[in-house]
């Protein structure tokens, strides 16, 4: 049961959670905290914030608000081939930046690194482009035995390899209004290989 539905009825769209695993409040905590040391690293400098779609849409709205670094912000969205529940191993472009990068100092801003994939490709095409600093910034990233290395330079929460939801992290285009970072019950994802 979802500990912050249980004083009013279950709402629509906590249906399917199996159980919390970090609370609203912790992952605020967390996020001033990430952002406290990030305003450190940059110093006077202008980071320009990146912020990878969708997922990390809420992730990246919270921590650029906490920040008091001057910054600037932009966007990519990326697909993995795959289904919805496994990572696959391709990997392409489906919305590039607004912004040219070369000679600055960039921070890409992702929910969660799984497989790694994303991620390492990312830096790859980002680095291609001569930026001055390309850092990494990760709200969870999942403990895998098989995930491959990655630079991730900040990490807000170590989790263990469980299909999670909320906070921006969807499962087939929902729970991303989650408050919280949850468990999807398996019974929602019947049929898929975890
Ligand atoms: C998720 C997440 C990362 C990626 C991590 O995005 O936002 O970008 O997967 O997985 P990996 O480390 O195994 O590559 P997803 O492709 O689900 O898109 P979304 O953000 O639009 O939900």
């Amino acid at each position: 049961m979802v500990e912050s539905a249980t004083a009013q009825e279950l709402k629509r769209r906590d249906r399917g959670v199996q159980r919390v695993l970090i609370e609203e409040g912790a992952i605020q905590q967390r996020v001033r905290e990430l952002a406290a040391d990030l305003d450190a690293l940059y110093g006077d400098e202008t980071p320009l914030l990146i912020g990878v779609l969708t997922g990390a849409v809420t992730f990246m709205t919270a921590l650029m608000r906490e920040m008091g670094s001057e910054l600037k912000i932009d966007f990519m969205a990326v697909s993995s081939y795959g289904d919805d529940v496994t990572s696959s191993g391709a990997v392409r472009i489906l919305k590039d930046l607004n912004e040219n990068i070369e000679g600055r100092s960039v921070l890409i801003v992702e929910d969660i690194v799984d497989s790694g994939l994303t991620l390492k490709y990312l830096l790859d095409v980002l680095r291609r482009r001569d930026p001055k600093d390309v850092k990494v910034v990760a709200l969870l990233r999942k403990r895998k035995a098989d995930a491959i290395e990655v630079q991730t330079d900040l990490v807000g929460f170590e989790i263990p390899d469980e299909f999670v939801i909320g906070y921006g992290l969807d499962y087939a285009g929902r729970y991303r209004n989650l408050p919280y970072i949850g468990v999807l019950d398996p019974q929602e994802y019947q049929g898929y290989e975890k």
